[in-house]
């Protein structure tokens, strides 16, 4: 029946943004199934996680990527899969797309992307060999033509916003702030909760088939400048701004350990180089979610920064 919703199975539905996936999933009225290694954990943080998912109407299915039986029998009972896998994993995600293929009932695939959209980048290392592994994803999905939807969300507040989008530092500016280049590239922060909204929304959404779906709330598009005034206004108090040079931005990455230098690397790409915004975003590859969904009420930057008041 075209008004039933497809079966959702999450894989690294336990992971940081995961679990607003799942949640958003639950939400929307879609069975869903989360792919979890140990349905016990002892870590209560852990299983209370598991809990809310039980609470929420959500099957644990016990399985691993690296168990390729248990994979295939997952993705055997779903109709959409959705990949939220970590760092480590997003080169091994080509295990998720055989264990699709043999399955062989997939309608859709996404794999784990939420940030950049990596075909539409011009970082440095070692952001640039991190966001090739996830383009080279992407290729080996189309190869198979697995039906898929890309999701890239560009900044996530929660990792981007208390820091007020500095690198390096723990907490939100007192009396200066540090500015990646000239501060008036425009980056896109996405609240958590609606990059689980807005995937979930899509997945069966035809107009998001084999598309990328990006995450560009218009509220949510500052320039680093813009970011600091908002947060000047709210504190009613004036921060000095200490404009970092792109050459120095790039000796300072070159000179950073792990992981200061990917996200130093990270940050140069988004409010150096532009990349959350510096491309029009065509239909022939793209849709916009704010655009398609306009009646989600997405959380706005500025409502967000109220937290840290
Ligand atoms: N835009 C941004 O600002 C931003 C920030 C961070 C991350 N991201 C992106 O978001 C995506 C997800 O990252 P994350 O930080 O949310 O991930 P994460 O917290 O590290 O979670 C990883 C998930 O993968 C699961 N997993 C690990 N090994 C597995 C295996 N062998 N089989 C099945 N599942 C396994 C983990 O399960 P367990 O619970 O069992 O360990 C967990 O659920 C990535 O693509 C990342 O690049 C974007």
């Amino acid at each position: 029946m075209a008004s039933e919703k497809s079966r959702v199975l999450v894989i690294g539905g336990t992971g940081y943004i995961g679990r607003f996936i799942v949640a958003a999933s639950a939400r929307e009225g879609h069975p869903t199934a989360v792919l979890v290694r140990d349905a016990a954990p002892a870590d209560p943080a852990k299983a209370a996680v598991l809990q809310g998912f039980r609470d929420a109407g959500v099957t644990l299915v016990k399985g691993d990527i690296y168990d390729h039986e248990s994979l295939v029998a997952a993705i055997k009972s779903a109709d959409v899969v959705i990949s939220a896998v970590g760092s480590q994993q997003i080169p091994d995600q080509t295990r998720i797309i055989a264990a699709i293929k043999e399955a062989g009932n997939v309608k859709r695939f996404f794999p784990s992307e939420f940030g950049n959209d990596v075909d539409h980048v011009n970082a440095v290392e070692p952001a640039k060999s991190i966001f090739a592994v996830k383009a080279r994803i992407r290729r080996a999905i189309e190869a198979e033509e697995i039906p898929y939807t890309y999701v890239p969300s560009n900044f996530f507040a929660g990792y981007f916003l208390p820091t007020l989008g500095q690198v390096g530092v723990t907490g939100p500016p007192t009396d200066k702030v540090l500015i990646l280049g000239d501060g008036n590239v425009k980056a896109v922060f996405s609240v958590e909760d609606d990059v689980g909204t807005y995937t979930a929304k899509a997945v069966d959404d035809p107009r998001t088939l084999n598309k990328t779906l990006y995450l560009r709330p218009p509220n949510n598009t500052l320039s680093h400048n813009e970011l600091v005034s908002l947060w000047e206004k709210k504190h009613g108090k004036t921060l000095e701004m200490v404009y970092i040079p792109e050459d120095e931005v790039l000796k300072q990455i070159q000179e950073s350990p792990v992981p200061l230098n990917i996200v130093l690397a990270i940050s140069h790409s988004a409010w150096v180089k532009g990349d959350h915004t510096n491309f029009q975003i065509d239909p022939s590859f793209g849709v916009e979610a704010t655009e398609l969904y306009p009646d989600v009420k997405y959380v706005t930057v500025d409502e967000y920064l109220n937290r840290f008041l």
